[in-house]
């Protein structure tokens, strides 16, 4: 007979694990995690069955759960008591993530932890800069200052990370530039440089209590339609400088992560956002679907070229190695 036998290659178990060309290891996985300033709180998300809004004042118990299972790495978002204007909570030496940071140093000090540089949290607006009278819309320049200060703070707390994530023209520049000067220059930039203005952030809005009061924020993060935009986005954030890319959505945007992974031979991360996880999480609660998507999902993201994966699931991801799934 005259073809290719495929199957040959699929008939045992054995067989099928030697020639897998993409594995799912627990040190792809950054877990997010939201801190709460104020005490005593730990509150379920209600768009995210499983994830938790914890105080500082209890953080020690979701970074023993995190220890547990084995998840190597972290990323925090705060919640803080106050917001203003010019969202000086982002940039306070004894900000909520600042000391979430020192709290997860102090405990286990070999889970590296990330610390996202933005200001959505910590403005009343909402927005992800300062905002100009006039125009009503972000102004890029004056919020760089800001960013900086950020991520100084950030570093001086002892973050191994840094990820800025607010979309401003040059805050990679900007960033590199201000923690060379105040001795951080061994602290890598993972970028969220290519991050589209997705509806997918819904539940992590929810949970970060982050909506804007006012428009959107389509005038800094990129239109859903580009695909050309996101390696234009791509050039410039190596030429300033980034150590690692993050592409975010994922799932929907698989296309942009391998085109990323083809252009570029830093790390790049998959964000698999908040509103991929409801879905799946959803879908899988229900009975709907197979707990094993979520694997197949992040098998999708690694094979796509993603290097690591931000993701909600990480915990039970980490089960399901261990359960030899
Ligand atoms: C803040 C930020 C956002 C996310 C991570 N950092 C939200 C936004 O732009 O509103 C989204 C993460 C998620 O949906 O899981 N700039
Ligand atoms: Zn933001």
């Amino acid at each position: 007979m005259n073809f290719d036998r495929h199957r040959r290659l699929r008939r045992t178990e054995f067989m099928r694990d030697m020639v897998r060309e993409t594995k799912v290891a627990k040190e792809d996985l950054i877990y997010p995690i939201f801190v709460v300033e104020a005490d005593d709180v730990k509150q379920e998300v209600p768009s995210m069955k499983g994830v938790f809004q914890i105080s500082l004042n209890r953080l020690h118990e979701e970074l023993e759960e995190v220890k547990a299972a084995g998840i190597k790495s972290v990323i925090f978002f705060g919640i803080p008591d106050e917001k203003d204007p010019e969202g000086h909570g982002a940039y306070h030496d004894h900000g909520v993530v600042q000391e979430a940071c020192r709290i997860s140093k102090g405990l286990y000090p070999e889970i590296l932890v990330i610390l996202d540089t933005c200001l959505c949290e910590y403005t009343d607006h909402g927005h992800c800069g300062l905002i100009d009278p006039d125009t009503k819309d972000v102004d890029n320049d004056s919020t760089l200052p800001l960013l900086v200060r950020t991520a100084v703070s950030q570093a001086k707390a002892g973050a191994d990370i840094i990820a800025p994530s607010n979309m401003m023209d040059g805050f990679v520049t900007e960033i590199r530039k201000g923690l060379d000067d105040n001795g951080y220059s061994h602290i890598p930039i993972m970028s969220y440089g290519i991050k589209y203005a997705s509806k997918f952030y819904g539940p992590f809005r929810d949970a970060a209590d982050s909506t804007p009061s006012f428009g959107d924020r389509r005038t800094y993060q990129m239109d859903p339609a580009n695909r050309l935009e996101a390696q234009r986005e791509l050039e410039s954030d190596l030429e300033e400088g980034c150590d690692m890319m993050i592409v975010k959505p994922a799932l929907s945007y698989l296309d942009i992560i391998r085109d990323v992974r083809n252009n570029t031979n830093v790390p790049v991360v998959a964000y698999n956002v908040s509103g991929e996880y409801a879905m799946t999480r959803t879908a899988v609660d229900m009975g709907l679907l197979e707990e094993s998507v979520i694997m197949e999902q992040m098998v999708s993201m690694k094979r796509a070229g993603a290097d690591m994966i931000i993701t909600y699931f990480a915990k039970d991801i980490c089960r399901m190695l261990d359960e030899g799934m």
